[in-house]
Formats: C-alpha cells, sequence, structure tokens
C-alpha cells in the first residue's frame, strides 16, 4: 500500500517545512499536481518549486500533470527532480502514445490517468505499457472536493483487467480520499492513495498516515483481488 500526501492541501508559503512533515510522517511518495490553467481551471506551480522540494526530501515525488501540453513540461520536470511522471488520457490517444514514448525515453515510470466522466474503456489500449492507473475520484483541478462514488466500478474494472492480462500497474486514485473513503477504493482493488486536505489536517500526521494505511490494507485484503505490495 503507498500512501501519497498531495502537497495542494499544504500551506502554498511552507512547501519546503510541510515536504519535511509529510516525510517524517513516513509517507511512501510525496503527489504533485501540476496545473497549468487550461486542462483544468486553476494553476498551481510548476519545476522551479519542484526542484526547491526535491532538495528537501528523499521521498518519491509523484508528479501528476494536468495539463494540455505535458509534451514541453516532461523533461523540465524530470531535471527538476520528480520520479514518476502521469499524463492524462483526455489529451487523446495520438498524444498520449508519444507522450508515453517521450516519459519512457526519460527513464521515468509512467502514469496514465483518467477523470470521472470519461470511459474506463479508453485507457485500455496502454495497459501493457503504463506503470500506474490513476482512477481520478473528483473532477481535477481543486482540493477538498467531495468522493465521486460512481468511479468506484471503474477502479473494479482496472483490478480485474490487471489480473486477466497479467499485467502489474498500480492502481492509485486521487480525490476526496479520507480513511472512509479510502476502504472503499482499497475493497475495489486500489492500492495507492493521494490524499491532500483528507490527510494534511492532522495535526498527527504520522498517525493517520499510518491509520490509513493499515485501514486500505485490511480492506484490500479482504477484497476480491489482494496485491502485497
Ligand atoms: C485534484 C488533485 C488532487 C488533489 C486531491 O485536482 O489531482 O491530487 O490534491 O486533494 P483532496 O485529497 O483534497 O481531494
Ligand atoms: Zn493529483
Amino acid at each position: 500500500m503507498i500512501i501519497a500526501p498531495s502537497l495542494l492541501a499544504a500551506n502554498f508559503g511552507k512547501f519546503a517545512t510541510e515536504a519535511r512533515r509529510i516525510e517524517k510522517a513516513t509517507a511512501d511518495w510525496l503527489h504533485l499536481d501540476i496545473m497549468d490553467g487550461h486542462f483544468v481551471p486553476n494553476i498551481s506551480f510548476g519545476p522551479e518549486v519542484v526542484r526547491v522540494v526535491r532538495a528537501e526530501t528523499k521521498l518519491p515525488l509523484d508528479t501528476h500533470l494536468m495539463c494540455s501540453r505535458p509534451e514541453i513540461l516532461l523533461e523540465p520536470f524530470a531535471k527538476a527532480g520528480s520520479d514518476r511522471l502521469t499524463i492524462h488520457i483526455e489529451l487523446g490517444p495520438d498524444k498520449v502514445n508519444d507522450l508515453i514514448w517521450k516519459i519512457r525515453q526519460l527513464r521515468l515510470p509512467v502514469g496514465l490517468a483518467i477523470n470521472p466522466p470519461t470511459s474506463i474503456s479508453e485507457v485500455e489500449p496502454f495497459l501493457n505499457r503504463i506503470d500506474l492507473l490513476l482512477i481520478m475520484t473528483v473532477n481535477p483541478g481543486f482540493g477538498g472536493q467531495p468522493f465521486i462514488h460512481e468511479t468506484l466500478p471503474k477502479i473494479q474494472q482496472a483490478c480485474a483487467w490487471r489480473e486477466k492480462k497479467k499485467l502489474a500497474y498500480r492502481i492509485e486514485v486521487d480525490g476526496g480520499i479520507t480513511f472512509d473513503t479510502a476502504v472503499e477504493c482499497a475493497r475495489c482493488g486500489a492500492d495507492t492513495f493521494v490524499s491532500g486536505t483528507g490527510l494534511l489536517k492532522h495535526r498527527q500526521l504520522k498517525s493517520a498516515i499510518t491509520k490509513m494505511r493499515q485501514m486500505a490494507a485490511a480492506a484490500q485484503a479482504a477484497g476480491a483481488n489482494p496485491r502485497t505490495t
């Protein structure tokens, strides 16, 4: 089970301190939400901020590109210290195909994200070329939104395909993840949990992360498709 707190819910004036707090609290990854004001109606931060965060923590930087033109950003983020790069299926199959090649050329793991309104069938042709499938459980753009329960069948489908096709991509969920919704996702087969406001509001962050990891692991083990890491 991977717990990846999102820096989007942190105090933007204290990214360095927040990154250290998250690492100390035994998070597995640090999730970085990159918004370009075009693919989503919000702007967050760019490669220079990632470079600063990189210097503060050894946590893997899970970089989620909510951007219309990721092709111009892959190399800057890789150079800034991103450890994995996730792009969106909504960019269309031709672009996604090119972007997967480009991320591989940078020798980074590839993530593919899908928004709530998009059919899960869109990602199927790419499953054997990715390391992670990010199932958005809110419409991207802002932290603190309520979890969309209608996304749960997509997690089940992603899990069923993974087993049937004998693949090993991680299934990550992002948006409105709390202890309760993490459990719901884990029951369906999710193994990687992004949480912004749901986790960072806890002053005892280490206990909150440990609790989410344990609850998700227990729920997944009780579910249909257990995964051991
Ligand atoms: C949503 C982002 C999320 C966001 C999640 O656009 O992709 O990563 O930070 O925030 P919460 O956990 O607050 O919904
Ligand atoms: Zn995200």
